[in-house]
């Protein structure tokens, strides 16, 4: 504790955290202010209308949880479902996996979707035969690299009376998604990927369907923290004059989070997806050439984080030291279900350039040059 912090610059090309753009670092340094003081309202409000644009929706229950992703899954399930209801969830990797858990743990009576990686799509019969109560899928799985179609999915889920749950946290801003139009009832990302803000702060949104299970409830969710009635009156979502005091929300994180969705207003949607789409082919056609293959289909890639099948004869862990010792980068292994299968590469919002792909390029190529090969 004598000595001064030390905290290195590091090329963060991996899943997320991304780096974070000079001008989200000065806003996340601005002085604090009460977190319960009318400037930060309205910040609030800014907040709400910049994941209102992310997500393209209008919907009026959009917020910002303190806390990671992770928090938004867990307030999404814990708010809109009860004990001894069914869920359905689509497994592609871990997000699935651990929304299945969460499910469980919440006192529901669970049904899991696998789905092989190389196939990419589920089949949606599940939602008719089992009439599940809530219907959750992975849009941007960053463990396997795949991006899942959403469209059609909320028609069914409608039809069948089901909410359906979709997360986005490693392809907002990077992969068309659009929570209206596509029937999406409730929508959640993350700060700390595309939108390259610090990590600590996670979107939300719910629609009136979703509105209309989770405040009609006949038992309180198990959080009190992630408590949408507590969280939509913080918010100034619920209609009422006042705000009560909840909790302390991260002030910084939410100043850090207001001016990352003004860049992407400003940089507007369809910009930064051709952007993620384009880096990411080229990043592909280096690789290709680099002699390694990837791990997903071309037609189901997520554009924000590549997985590559760990090259023939290398230890990944080995490759991934030499890069971060070599080249300050980082560089990712994979993920619960990927574990031991890929290497994971994220060029993400202000780090999707095609300078940063040549320069995660000739990382590896010297990592695959210099690390030792084991003969098979
Ligand atoms: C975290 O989001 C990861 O994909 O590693």
């Amino acid at each position: 504790m004598l000595r001064p912090l030390e905290a290195p610059l590091r090329h963060l090309f991996g899943p997320g955290p991304s780096n974070v753009t000079p001008r989200i670092l000065a806003a996340g340094s601005r002085p604090i202010i009460g977190h319960m003081h009318p400037e930060m309202y309205e910040i609030m409000n800014d907040i709400k209308k910049g994941i209102q644009y992310a997500f393209q929706t209008e919907n009026n229950m959009t917020i910002a949880m303190s806390g990671s992703g992770h928090a938004a899954m867990e307030c999404a399930v814990f708010n809109t479902v009860e004990p001894g209801e069914s869920v359905l969830v689509a497994i592609n990797g871990i997000w699935g996996e651990r929304v299945a858990e969460i499910a469980e743990r919440s006192g529901t009576s669970l049904l899991g979707l696998q789905t092989p990686y190389k196939k990419g799509r589920f089949s949606l019969i599940a939602i008719e035969k089992h009439k599940p109560v809530l219907f959750f899928l992975t849009h941007g799985e960053s463990s396997a690299g795949l991006c899942h179609p959403v469209d059609g999915i909320g028609d069914i889920c409608r039809k069948h009376n089901c909410l359906f749950l979709v997360d986005t946290v490693a392809s907002l801003g990077a992969a068309p998604i659009f929570m209206d139009k596509q029937n999406i009832d409730i929508l959640y990302s993350g700060s700390q990927k595309a939108l390259n803000a610090p990590p600590g702060t996670a979107p939300i949104s719910f629609n009136e369907r979703a509105c209309h299970k989770m405040f009609n409830r006949k038992t309180k969710p198990i959080s009190y923290l992630f408590d949408m009635t507590h969280l939509s009156n913080y918010w100034g979502c619920d209609g009422k004059p006042a705000r009560i005091y909840h909790h302390t929300g991260p002030v910084s994180g939410f100043f850090a989070l207001r001016e990352s969705l003004a860049i992407l207003a400003e940089k507007g949607l369809e910009e930064s997806w051709k952007k993620h789409k384009e880096v990411a082919a080229y990043l592909y056609r280096g690789l290709e050439d680099l002699g390694v293959k990837l791990f997903i289909p071309d037609r189901v890639r997520l554009p924000s984080v590549t997985t590559i099948a760990i090259p023939e004869g290398y230890q990944w862990r080995e490759l991934l030291s030499y890069i971060m010792k070599h080249h300050q980068m980082e560089m990712t292994g994979g993920l619960g279900p990927s574990m031991d299968m890929v290497i994971r590469i994220g060029l993400m919002g202000y780090n999707c350039e095609k300078r940063n792909a040549d320069m995660a390029l000739n990382a590896f190529a010297d990592a695959l040059k210099n690390c030792k090969k084991t003969k098979a």
